[in-house]
């Protein structure tokens, strides 16, 4: 499974890289909003210290503007992923960037039937949403549990990248239903690493090694 943060702060992905857990980047325009500075510096310098892949969502609106900015953002960095909204009217140049080789993140997929569509036009992410879900009181994990079923029922080459991830148990399950990618915030990840158990073993390790009054394991 690949970890993608999901942030488009440069300190945390540089805190987070030496860990090795980040195999990617998802940022939107949400993410590059709350960031001060020059978009373009960001983005860039984000694309040059990930080795993975990084998505940037097109902002443009009509389907001839989203494909002129989807190539100019391919163009950034070998690593970059082209992040597009579902919607009707880009299928035509989704399934145009597609042909022409540039890898795409179709982002705000909700059903099942929406990743189909594109999982058919042969893009290399579709990103379910499932925290959204959950806002409006839906369980956001059924919708990644069928996604996976449909990759495997139909062999597709379109990876489930599970967004929108706001807790541990949304993480845990993408692990048990077999996402290929979790983006996740780096909030959550520090939460990974807290157990109480863990903690509390590693104190009376500590104890028990004090009691010895040995300062060294082997002499
Ligand atoms: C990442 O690709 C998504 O844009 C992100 O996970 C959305 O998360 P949110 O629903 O918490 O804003």
């Amino acid at each position: 499974m690949k970890f993608f943060l999901d942030t488009a702060n440069i300190e945390l992905i540089k805190e987070w890289i030496p860990t090795g857990l980040v195999d990617g980047v998802t940022t939107n325009p949400s993410l590059i909003a709350k960031e001060g500075g020059n978009i373009k510096d960001i983005l860039l310098e984000i694309c040059k210290i990930v080795d993975g892949d990084v998505s940037i969502e097109v902002v443009e609106k009509s389907p001839e503007k989203v494909y002129e900015q989807a190539k100019q953002i391919s163009n950034l960095a070998k690593n970059v992923i082209v992040k597009i909204p579902f919607a009707k009217e880009y299928l035509p140049v989704i399934s145009k960037l597609s042909k022409e080789g540039i890898k795409l993140n179709i982002t705000l997929i909700f059903s099942l039937t929406q990743a189909l569509l594109v999982s058919k036009l042969g893009v290399a992410y579709v990103s379910p949403f499932i925290g959204r879900w959950d806002d409006i009181d839906i369980d956001g994990m059924d919708l990644v549990k069928n996604l996976v079923t449909m990759k495997k029922n139909y062999n597709f080459k379109t990876e489930i990248l599970a967004a929108s991830i706001r807790n541990v148990i949304h993480l845990q399950k993408c692990i048990l239903y077999g996402a290929d990618v979790a983006t996740i915030p780096p909030k959550l990840l520090d939460k990974l690493f807290n157990h109480p158990l863990t903690l509390q073993g590693i104190e009376k390790f500590d104890n028990d090694w004090k009691k010895l009054a040995k300062t060294d394991l082997f002499n």
